[in-house]
């Protein structure tokens, strides 16, 4: 994460493959199904096209569904698929109860969600509540007066003068976030691009409407929703001005886009985002019998931030995504070892959910070296799915697809690029077609169609089939974790200990059932042989015997938990016993 969205998005606040198709039983106790999932992140354009029509669409993803399965997944989350003009590839919604025809129909849904049930998968639905489209009806009746019953839906309000917006507030996809209406003489307020205006939550009409949109999709058979953008919501009434970020020397930051990045204060993380989360989450609850989980969006600054979005009585969002893990850009031990013992000591009870990469941020390899980047790609799926809580990464990972933006500035699709060029390219790069196969459309669409992003060049060696017939590949490695975590009791169930606190090149922890269990983690950061020890009275009474579950190829397996050297981004996973 380390281009300009995800920048703007922090200054928004600062072993064994499970076999396809087959179902694993679900636990028969309390627990809530979410707890230590592994939700999956699929954009829908981009991972299987069923119509030969260079678009990826929801029979796709229902014709994947063994592969998905052969993962360990328990989750998908699926980014927009609702009806939209498509100038932020979905974010901008004009209807949220149907489906874009480009990706299906609700029946085409209800079969997508009938089957990922009979394999024990949910699906989530991405739920904009922030924005819709200019294109949305609510939005056309807004603009069309002063007058109208709906002007009020929307954020609407006086310049300063001629040609002058009512502050300094700026769009996070660049320039200002006031868009003049000549028709009305007034301005709109959008966080996002000028399509995407922003909702009027202090309005109990909008959230009401937008609490029918989430009974709507849990009848229809969803277990939850990913809340977009969840904590700009609401905006200073008095329209305050943002402050300038300055840096070290006092002088102002200037963003990608060439303007002085604003603090957010007055648009992002308002007091009220909390109960409008409440109700999300009382409607979600009765609508789903408690069943329904909310994921959230979570641009925070730290832990204490992040606590706060599960709600002060645990009403509000079960899983806010702790994506700070994501903003550490390079493989450094000790930001990685503070972040996760952060997530397991600072949420108390609550589950946490580590994130690393997505469609708005590079992809896994901006940890590479170009040179061990198939071992980085094992590091960091061990860090992963080998920590306490849910997990979830986004398609392609498994198979260690890399970010790929656009190299010509009429081949960007995504509006962030289009502003931002050419320093800022855009999501493009993340948002690839699924590679399958090493044919020329990677299996994606139909031979001699041209999908609507170009297929990377790297499909010929990264792809599924390839490395479906390598039991050393990235995608077994992924598969072993996604078994194991539904398989060894400390992996599912266990606590989350860091040992060797001060080592500064292996990782190193602990997962310890209540039952007993114990599975001991090493990952080597760097690209040098390491040396690892330890010391049996930290190992909070296990014993030393150890058994190897999982190491990288080429790793000798240690027998013991004496003078084992890990090679370079080396993993060990053993069970202590
Ligand atoms: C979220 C989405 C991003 C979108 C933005 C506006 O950050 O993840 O893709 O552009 O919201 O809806």
């Amino acid at each position: 994460m380390t281009r300009a969205f995800a920048k703007v998005c922090t200054g928004l606040a600062l072993a064994v493959a499970l076999t396809a198709g087959t179902a694993v039983a679900e636990p028969s106790h309390a627990v809530p199904w979410w707890k230590g999932a592994v939700v999956y992140e699929i954009y829908p354009r981009s991972f299987q096209d069923s119509n030969g029509d260079g678009v990826g669409d929801l029979n796709g993803i229902t014709a994947r569904l063994d592969y998905i399965k052969s993962l360990g997944v328990d989750a998908i989350w699926l980014t927009p698929i609702y009806p939209s003009p498509l100038i932020d590839f979905g974010y901008d919604i004009s209807d949220y109860t149907a489906i874009d025809p480009q990706y299906g129909t609700l029946a085409d849904f209800d079969r997508l969600v009938a089957e990922a049930k009979k394999r024990n998968i949910r699906i989530v639905m991405d739920l904009v509540l922030n924005h819709t489209s200019d294109k949305h009806p609510w939005f056309q009746e807004s603009a069309s007066s002063k007058t109208s019953p709906k002007r009020d839906w929307y954020v609407w309000r006086d310049g300063k003068g001629p040609g002058k917006p009512p502050n300094n507030w700026q769009s996070v996809f660049g320039h200002g976030g006031w868009q003049y209406d000549a028709k009305t003489s007034q301005w709109y307020w959008h966080k996002f691009y000028a399509e995407q205006p922003d909702l009027n939550w202090r309005n109990p009409k909008v959230a009401e409407a937008m609490y029918n949109v989430e009974r709507f999709w849990i009848a229809r058979g969803v277990a939850g929703f990913r809340l977009d953008a969840i904590t700009t919501l609401f905006e200073d009434p008095a329209l305050q001005d943002e402050g300038t970020v300055k840096d070290a020397s006092g002088k102002p930051v200037i963003n990608v886009f060439g303007e002085p990045q604003l603090d957010d204060t007055r648009t992002n993380n308002l007091p009220e985002v909390h109960d409008v989360l409440r109700q999300v989450r009382k409607v979600a609850d009765e609508a789903s019998g408690k069943e329904a989980v909310l994921i959230g969006e979570t641009y925070v600054a730290n832990i204490a931030d992040l606590k706060k979005m599960y709600g002060a009585q645990d009403d509000e969002l079960q899983m806010p995504m702790d994506l700070q893990v994501g903003f550490i850009n390079k493989l450094d031990v000790a930001r990685f070892r503070t972040l996760i013992a952060d997530a397991e000591t600072g949420l108390g009870a609550h589950e946490p959910l580590l994130v690393l990469d997505n469609h708005d941020n590079p992809r896994w390899d901006r940890y590479g070296d170009n040179v061990h980047n198939a071992d980085i790609g094992r590091v960091l799926a061990t860090v992963i799915l080998g920590s306490r809580g849910a997990a979830m990464y986004y398609y392609g990972d498994e198979i260690g697809m890399v970010t790929t933006p656009p190299t010509r500035k009429e081949d960007v699709r995504d509006p962030v690029g289009v502003t931002g060029w050419p320093k800022e390219k855009g999501r493009d790069g993340e948002r690839t077609p699924m590679q399958w196969t090493a044919e020329s459309t990677a299996g994606f669409t139909a031979a001699g169609v041209k999908p609507w992003l170009p297929i990377p060049s790297s499909m010929t060696l990264t792809n599924v089939a390839s490395e479906e017939s390598q039991p050393n590949s990235l995608l077994a490695w992924y598969r072993q974790l996604g078994a194991l975590r539904k398989t060894n009791a400390a992996m599912r169930d266990g606590d989350d200990v860091m040992l060797n606190t001060i080592d500064a090149h292996v990782l190193t922890w602990l997962r310890r059932a209540p039952s007993g269990e114990a599975v001991l983690f090493a990952c080597n950061f760097t690209a040098e042989p390491q040396k690892v020890g330890f010391d049996p009275k930290a190992l909070h009474g296990y014993a030393t015997n150890v058994t190897a579950l999982m190491n990288t190829p080429g790793q000798v397996a240690p027998s013991s938990l004496t003078d084992i050297v890990l090679k370079p981004f080396g993993v060990i996973v053993l069970q202590l016993h």
